[in-house]
Parts: structure tokens; sequence; C-alpha cells
């Protein structure tokens, strides 16, 4: 048999059996295998190839013609059943169990919850509420003169100074304290009744930011105070005391005491503190000498309070011979660091979730 045929008769027996082979290749892989096994360097064309040599020059041609349409084959059939492979993969998977969409995902996300300062500003502003307070908003930016003039600071009192304020320019400044909302409730409710003729009536609590320039472990350049004031015909320290140990009950405790210490503020007289008997120590426990948070006083101070002063009645409107009124203004950040026992109020605005995820 001539060497022209021998390669002839390789080539076909090659091309039976490329053909099942590739056929029968169950995956990509195995297709892939098979491909190397024919066409790679060591793969039996090339064995096939390699008896060229002995065939003459006249039949080349014609060999070399078979071998490139055999290559040709093998190619058009390999892309043939890579196709095919592929399709079946991806009926398999439109085939089977669907991907469980609803599966909780790999990452959670914490649920959030209120910061401690707004929590405590909630509570306190609910407590009044059930007391009969409205809430009303106020400002952050004011007048000079709702923030002090007409609560009557004398003009040179330090709180005004530059030291003490952060002013944006002359008579407008970020407030120093929520009693601003009492300026500008009490003209609103006395141009109001002077308006209606209806009597005057002001049951009132207003919380939020306040701004001073003060920076200790205790002091905030911004920090939250809650107002509360009443006004009406013959309201009296009795009525300031009752609503100040109703709310001490609610937030401390029944039986939590009250008691006043003689103070200054512009805008009352007379004026006053306001502690409440420490809840964090008792005598009887004999833990009370040892409390820090009382500094073994057994008295917290929290609010500063008074009669509404005559002078601020007649700045907005209102005439002091017929009505009377109280006022108190107290620290939420104060109120959170005692309950929570917070050494520092940096800590309450640093955002550093180690710390909020404890409340
Ligand atoms: N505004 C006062 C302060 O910030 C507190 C206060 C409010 C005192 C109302 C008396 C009456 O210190």
């Amino acid at each position: 048999m001539s060497a022209a045929a021998i390669v002839e008769e390789r080539l076909a027996a090659l091309g039976t059996r490329f053909t099942e082979a590739f056929a029968a290749a169950p995956n990509e892989q195995a297709l892939r295998a098979e491909h190397a096994k024919l066409l790679g360097k060591k793969g039996e064309l090339t064995a096939v190839l390699a008896l060229m040599r002995d065939v003459p020059a006249e039949a080349r041609p014609r060999i070399g013609a078979l071998v490139n349409t055999f290559k040709e084959e093998v190619e058009r059939a390999f892309e043939g059943r890579l196709a095919a492979l592929g399709k079946e993969k991806l009926q398999a998977e439109l085939a089977g169990r669907p991907h469980d969409i609803s599966l909780p995902g790999r990452l959670s996300f914490g649920r959030g919850h209120p910061h401690p300062v707004l929590a405590v500003k909630d509570e306190l502003l609910a407590i009044f509420g059930d007391l009969g307070f409205r809430s009303v908003p106020g400002p952050e930016i004011e007048l000079e003169e709702n923030n002090f003039t007409k609560l009557a600071f004398p003009p040179d009192h330090p709180a005004t100074d530059m030291q003490d304020s952060f002013w944006f320019g002359p008579g407008v400044l970020l407030r120093t304290h929520t009693s601003n909302v009492q300026v500008r409730e009490m003209s609103r409710a006395a141009s109001e009744a002077a308006a209606t003729g209806a009597p005057l009536r002001l049951a009132v609590v207003s919380a939020g930011a306040v701004y001073r320039r003060d920076d200790d472990v205790t002091h905030s350049p911004m920090f939250h105070q809650i107002e509360g004031f009443l006004v009406d015909e013959h309201v009296s320290l009795a009525e300031l005391r009752g609503v100040l140990s109703a709310f001490a009950e609610r937030l401390y405790g029944p039986g939590t005491p009250v008691r006043f210490r003689p103070s200054y503020f512009p805008f009352v007289e007379p004026g006053a503190e306001v502690d409440v008997g420490c809840v964090f120590c008792s005598v009887a426990a004999g833990t009370r000498a040892a409390c820090r948070v009382c500094k073994g006083t057994g008295w917290l101070e929290i609010a500063g309070c008074g009669m509404v002063h005559p002078d601020v009645f007649r700045h907005t409107g209102i005439d002091p011979d017929r009505y009377t009124g109280f006022a108190f203004g107290m620290g939420i950040e104060r109120i959170a660091m005692l309950r929570y026992g917070i050494p520092n109020i940096r800590l309450l605005f640093e955002n550093d979730p180690r710390f909020l995820a404890q409340f």
C-alpha cells in the first residue's frame, strides 16, 4: 500500500473516531480534552502528518488538501458540540430548582434606634404633654431681643458677652437657651388675646438645641434644653412646685423629693434651682457618702425655674397686674448622663457605634 493511501486510510479512521468522541463528550471539559488529543502537539493527527515524509511529491497537494479539509471538519464539529453543550447546561439550569430570592442575605444591617438624647427628650416632652403642656418648636438662630433683651437681661450681663455666645453679627446669635420660646409664645398669645378679647392662657413646652461657648466634660458648645412655662390668672409658686414634683415622680419614681434653692435669672422673680433626691444612692443602704453622682449630698440639680418677671410680661404685651406665670428650663444631656451614668458629655456627640449600641 502506498504512503499516500496509508495517510488517507488513517485520516478516515480518525474522522470516525473523533466524530464519536465529540458526540460522547458529556461536558465542555471532556470535549476540550478530546480536541487536544486529536489536534494537540502530541495528538493523533500530528502522528499521521509525520507520515507525509513518505508521500511522493506529486501526491502531496492532494493529500495536503485532504488534511486541511479534515482539520476544518474537526473545528466545525468541535464548535457545534461546544454550542450544544452550552445550550444543554442552560436548559438544565432553567429546568432545575429556582434560586430562592427570599433567603436572608449574608450581610446584616443592624436596626437603628433613637439617640439617647432624643429618646430622653421625647420622654420629657411626653411627661409634660400628659401634664397638659403643648409642645411648640423654636428657632436656633435668634434675635438678641428674644434671647436676651425682652427676658430682661441688662445690656452688660456676662451671658451676652462675645465670649459666652455665638454671634452672627449685631443683634443675631445662636440662642443660648430655650427661654427665647417664652418671648415668642407670650408675644403671640398677647396679640391673639388683644385681637379676640379672650383671656390669655399658656401652658407650653419646647425642646431643642442651644449653643454656648463652653467645652469641658459636662459642657458642650451645642446641647439641648427643655423649657416649660405656664401663664394664667392666679398662677403661684405652688403650681410650679406641684408640676415639678409630678414630673420628678414620673421620671424617677414615686416619692422622689424635690427642693428649691434660691437662685438668680434675670427673667424670673423669685428664681430657684431645682434639685431632686438622688436616685442613685440611699442613706438607709449606706451608699450615700460614697455616691459619685450626687457627691454625697443626696441631691441632684436638674433645672432652673421661677415666677415670670413682670418686666418679661411688659416686654411681650401681657398685663402683669392681671397675669402671673412660672417657667423652668433643664438640660437634656444632663438628665441622660445622670440616668445612664455617662461621665463625659462628648460621648453623646462622637457617634461611636460601640457607645450608641449600648442604649
Ligand atoms: N434659661 C435658663 C438657663 O438656660 C434656665 C431657666 C429657664 C431658668 C426658665 C428659669 C426659668 O440657664
